[in-house]
């Protein structure tokens, strides 16, 4: 698979490029091809020496190198390369390359390249999650940039959580996935010199083969996203301004862990995740049936924005504007509540039902009152008030509410969320 496939190895300065080498000595022993540019801070960590002995081949590390500019300039680096790996991404690479900065052999490289990036960062859990990186992690991703990792555990800085670089195994794996899903679709860069900037490739996102892990292999989860469009006539609806992000980000990051995933979303406009089942529905109707259909799985999460109400009736034809009389008045009645519906079953009820909980107010305080109404065991409470940015942005600050209480998360990426929320019910089936 690897074989002959031409990888061109960026080592940022962080302690995890020790594992760095161990990469290279994978990737050579699947028989790829690997150049390195090892940054100045990454030589703190491992030699130029050792990094060229396990190539077999020179390594760069200075972009004013003129030697090897004549020989072969950055540009023709980044391109001679089938995939651009970065391992260690730091944080510092990773706003490089967000902001678009060049100014050195790294950043010039990644800016140059046509090829698809991969990149497993490694940093301290603070400024893994701190809101300059979760932004820059979201403007990458939408930029294509793929992810691997961070991995949650113990720290060389002592401290635990996100920010472990992914293990060497895990990286070859993300490796093999980029290069074949490079092979059916060739790289997503725009050709035009009058498009300046490269349009986003929600294919590209949505292919992420960010946080790979075994953690909920063969489990079956069921997932609902997006608002629901409850019919007024043939033409009119009622909606709400959900973007399902969350919800597709949560589906994304429970393939990626090896759940078997049914996502039934409501209209939306995101690509479907590789690798995951899509039920598209429209109304809250639609979308009950649909999660009823999907039954058993083990884990049920409601992150859609179901819409409370429905038109007592539908009219048939598009209703007529009369001039000079008064508008129509709608007469709502309630829509059924999916989650209480699913949390309450007694058949083939989820062993973990998990809801959400969008407030304007006193958010934890509502959302332990709703945990217990709705009869779910998780709810993820967030604050959507229109100053959050919360609905249809990139970032999401939660609370988790359990039966032992809260647990508060800084604002991160809706991606980090998802990845989050999925690696704590990894933890959860561990532990029940
Ligand atoms: O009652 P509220 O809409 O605030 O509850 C939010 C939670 O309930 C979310 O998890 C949402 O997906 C779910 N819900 C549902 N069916 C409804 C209303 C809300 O599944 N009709």
């Amino acid at each position: 698979m690897l074989k002959d496939k031409r990888i061109l190895l960026i080592i940022g300065g962080g302690i995890a490029a020790y594992k760095s080498l161990e990469l290279i000595r994978l990737l050579r022993k699947a028989e790829a091809s690997v150049h390195a540019i090892l940054t100045s801070a990454g030589q703190h960590f491992v030699t130029p020496l050792s990094v060229s002995a396990l190539c077999e081949a020179r390594v760069f590390t200075d972009l004013f190198d003129l030697t090897a500019e004549a020989e072969m300039g950055h540009i023709e680096l980044s391109r001679a390369a089938d995939l651009v790996v970065v391992a260690p991404a730091t944080a510092d690479l990773m706003a490089k390359l967000a902001g678009g900065l060049a100014n050195d052999l790294a950043s010039t490289t990644l800016l140059a390249t046509d090829k698809a990036v991969l990149m497993a960062p490694a940093m301290n859990v603070r400024m893994w999650t701190h809101a300059a990186t979760q932004r820059n992690l979201v403007q990458l991703i939408a930029d294509g940039v793929l992810f691997v990792g961070p991995d949650e555990g113990p720290m060389a800085c002592g401290e635990y959580g996100p920010g472990r670089m992914a293990e060497p195994a895990d990286i070859l794996q993300a490796i093999t996935a980029a290069l074949a899903d490079e092979a059916v679709r060739p790289a997503l860069v725009a050709t035009s010199t009058t498009v300046p900037v490269p349009k986003p490739s929600p294919l590209r996102a949505e292919s992420l083969p960010a946080l790979t892990s075994d953690a909920l292999q063969g489990v079956r989860v069921v997932i609902t996203s997006g608002p629901t469009h409850e019919p007024i006539d043939p033409v009119r609806y009622i909606a709400n301004r959900s973007s399902g992000k969350q919800g597709y980000a949560i589906a994304r990051a429970a393939a990626a862990a090896g759940a078997e995933v049914t996502l039934i979303s409501g209209p939306v406009q995101l690509a479907p995740p590789a690798g995951v089942e899509v039920v598209q529905v429209e109304s809250a109707r639609d979308m009950l049936n649909a999660v009823e259909l999907a039954l058993p799985a083990q884990v049920f999460i409601a992150a859609a924005a179901v819409a409370d109400w429905r038109t007592a009736a539908t009219a048939g034809q598009k209703i007529k504007k009369v001039p000079g009389a008064r508008g129509p008045t709608l007469a709502l009645v309630e829509n059924p509540d999916i989650l209480a519906s699913i949390a309450k079953r007694r058949k083939d009820r989820p062993r973990l039902v998990i809801g959400f909980a969008a407030e304007t107010e006193e958010v934890v305080t509502h959302a332990k009152t709703k945990r217990v109404r709705k009869g779910c065991d998780w709810i993820v409470a967030n604050d959507v008030t229109p100053a959050s940015g919360v609905m249809g942005g990139d970032l999401n600050t939660v609370h988790i509410i359990d039966n032992s209480g809260v647990e508060s998360w800084p604002k991160l990426a809706k991606e980090e969320v998802a990845r989050r929320l999925i690696s704590r019910i990894g933890d959860y089936f561990a532990a029940h």
